[in-house]
């Protein structure tokens, strides 16, 4: 296991009893959501009541456990999200920061009314307005180049773009909620530093801890199910071929890269800015630059981007 990197097999609000006040800065996490899933040894179907109480229960646990500054992160379906929001807000007094919602394109059908296609993340904060907030860190490439605006790119938004973990996909864990690398990757670059602690105390298939480990984050993982742990640690030994998804955004060229100071720095900085964690999209992006500037481009065999992208390929 990671220096760094702590996988507890137990029931959540056990674990969190034992975790010191103030000493996490993020969490994250996507806890059962009871809608009878079958996770293993354990069945996700509680009576309402006794869900609200579980919740309430581990959210106690994870306000005292954060830093003062420390933010929270609530995966939620449909059927619970307007209660965890009061529990969040009204019942253990947390701060609202944003509603996002995971917009995954495909999933189950329905014939008498719509079918589902998005799951929401309640970001919450422990003070009103000292927290953790990395800005740059998660900001998406512009689809126009203008000088008024931030180089680096824009903020996100709040409706986040990111299909499921194909069962094709090479991450794909046998676990049935897995979720994808690329929500995770966004929450904690945004809300967490180097070096921090970030929990997660219904960690899966460790899809929070294998962000961290990639991202220089420590991390403890909570999970109840012996078969996940086993999962994680398996996990987080395979080679780091890049994120399982990303946002579809972070590929794009910006139009109206007609300087060539500016096309050339922008070009030059855009693997570092958005695309640092998914080596194995890169090609892409050098295939887009080349649709839109090739022919802009003046000796272009010979010129500055040329080389970059020699080194991006060796
Ligand atoms: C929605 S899944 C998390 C999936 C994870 N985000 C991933 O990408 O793999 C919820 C997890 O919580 C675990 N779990 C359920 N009840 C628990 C409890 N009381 N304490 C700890 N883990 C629990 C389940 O076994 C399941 O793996």
């Amino acid at each position: 296991m990671d220096k760094g990197i702590t996988l507890i097999c137990a029931d959540a609000i056990d674990a969190l009893k034992n975790i010191p006040d103030k000493s996490i800065r993020l969490i994250v996490t996507d806890p059962p959501y009871n809608l009878s899933k079958d996770y293993g040894n354990n069945t996700d179907n509680k009576s309402f009541d006794e869900y609200l109480d579980f919740t309430r229960n581990w959210l106690k646990q994870a306000k005292r456990v954060l830093t003062d500054d420390g933010s929270i992160y609530v995966f939620m379906g449909m059927r619970y999200i307007s209660y965890l929001y009061n529990i969040l807000e009204k019942e253990i007094g947390m701060y609202f920061n944003s509603w996002i919602t995971w917009y995954y394109t495909q999933g189950i059908g329905k014939t008498r009314g719509f079918s589902p296609r998005h799951d929401d993340i309640l970001y919450f904060t422990k003070h009103p307005k000292n927290f953790v907030f990395n800005i740059d860190d998660i900001r998406v490439p512009q689809k126009y180049y203008r000088s008024i605006n931030n180089m680096r790119g824009a903020n996100p938004g709040n409706v986040w773009e990111f299909s499921h973990v194909h069962y094709c996909n090479r991450n794909r864990k046998q676990h049935p909620t897995q979720k994808p690398e690329g929500l995770f990757e966004r929450i904690i670059l945004a809300s967490s530093c180097e070096g921090d602690t970030v929990l997660d105390p219904f960690s899966g298939s460790g899809t929070t801890l294998r962000v961290c480990q990639q991202t220089g984050r420590n991390a403890i993982g909570i999970e109840i199910n012996e078969e996940y742990i086993e999962m994680t640690e398996q996990r987080l030994n395979e080679p780091f071929c890049g994120f399982d998804s990303i946002d579809e955004r972070m590929k794009r060229v910006p139009n109206d890269l007609n300087d060539e100071k500016i096309r050339e720095d922008y070009i030059r900085n855009h693997i570092d800015w958005f695309l640092k964690n998914h080596p194995d999209v890169v090609d892409e992006f050098i295939d887009e630059v080349k649709r839109k500037y090739e022919s802009k481009i003046s000796n272009f065999e010979e010129s500055n981007i040329l080389e970059l992208f020699k080194v991006e390929e060796k």
